[in-house]
């Protein structure tokens, strides 16, 4: 099976085949994305959440998005992998957001990038396209900017705010991208977009009106995600409650002795050993 490209992201809009986008952060969550059928991997800068503890995604590096995106790439090498550019390493001109985002295909092999932004960042969006390099947007909710959005909140509810986000959503489609995520925004908003554009949306608390779906890993997993009410996801597993368990009886095993057992010790032909060592 070979990876999805850029066009057939684009052709499954045309056709009205939804796109089913999930985030993953290692070899393992990869590979286990990968052989469940998902058809585009994002490396999220939500690692800074869900896999490094930080509050917020601010204090995520580049170096730790190449890092996350190299063990994904060993993990799911037949599946279209996207990854963020974290905070800071673009709106600096389209000379530093070329190098970054290269760094993300050459040292993290992912196939495209994210940005968070509309307009305002339609100029570095068409620099890495004229590159070779795929972009997809991501507006609404750009938690790059929590501070100054005043928390993670619904965006675009009044006309003003929407139609600004109409406004993004078209600089950026007009700028090159390939595909934009919508994040916690109106349904009636998001498929007003989605509407407006050829190329596809992929919504996170965006509504059914979207060309596809992105979630968080460890959010439909139930796995340790920090806790704050999404009531945009929905949750397919608990691996939290799973592997917190199966944590508990290895220790107590540990404590009684009920671990190892014959069958995982090893032993040598002649016994004791005792004259090895006297
Ligand atoms: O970092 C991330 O996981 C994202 C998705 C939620 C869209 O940007
Ligand atoms: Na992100």
């Amino acid at each position: 099976k070979q990876p999805l490209t850029i066009t057939k992201l684009k052709k499954m809009k045309q056709s009205g085949e939804p796109i089913s986008v999930l985030t993953a952060y290692d070899y393992p969550s990869a590979k286990l994305a990968e052989e469940a059928g998902i058809d585009v991997i994002l490396v999220g800068d939500s690692l800074g959440n869900v896999v490094l503890g930080y509050d917020t995604t601010i204090p995520v590096t580049l170096d730790d998005m190449v890092y996350h995106s190299r063990a994904v790439a060993r993990g799911a090498q037949n599946t279209f992998i996207v990854t963020d550019l974290p905070f800071m390493t673009y709106r600096l001109g389209s000379e530093t957001t070329l190098r970054n985002a290269a760094r993300l295909l050459q040292e993290g092999y992912a196939h495209a990038i994210k940005m968070e932004g509309g307009a305002d960042i339609a100029e570095e969006v068409a620099a890495c396209v004229r590159a070779g390099i795929p972009v997809m947007g991501h507006i609404g909710l750009t938690p790059q900017s929590v501070h100054q959005l005043g928390g993670y909140k619904v965006q675009g509810k009044l006309p003003k705010e929407a139609q600004q986000l109409i406004d993004d959503a078209k600089a950026l489609e007009a700028a090159g991208a390939f595909a934009i995520v919508l994040e916690l925004v109106t349904e009636q908003l998001a498929e007003a977009i989605s509407e407006a554009l050829t190329i596809p949306t992929i919504g996170i608390g965006a509504g059914r009106g979207c060309d596809g779906q992105v979630l968080v890993y460890h959010d439909i997993l139930q796995y340790a995600s920090p806790y704050r009410e999404k009531r945009f996801v929905k949750t397919y597993a608990d691996l939290g409650t799973t592997v917190r368990n199966a944590i508990g009886k290895y220790v107590a095993d540990v404590k009684s002795r009920a671990f190892p057992q014959q069958e995982h010790v090893f032993l040598s032909e002649q016994e004791p050993l005792k004259h090895l060592y006297g």
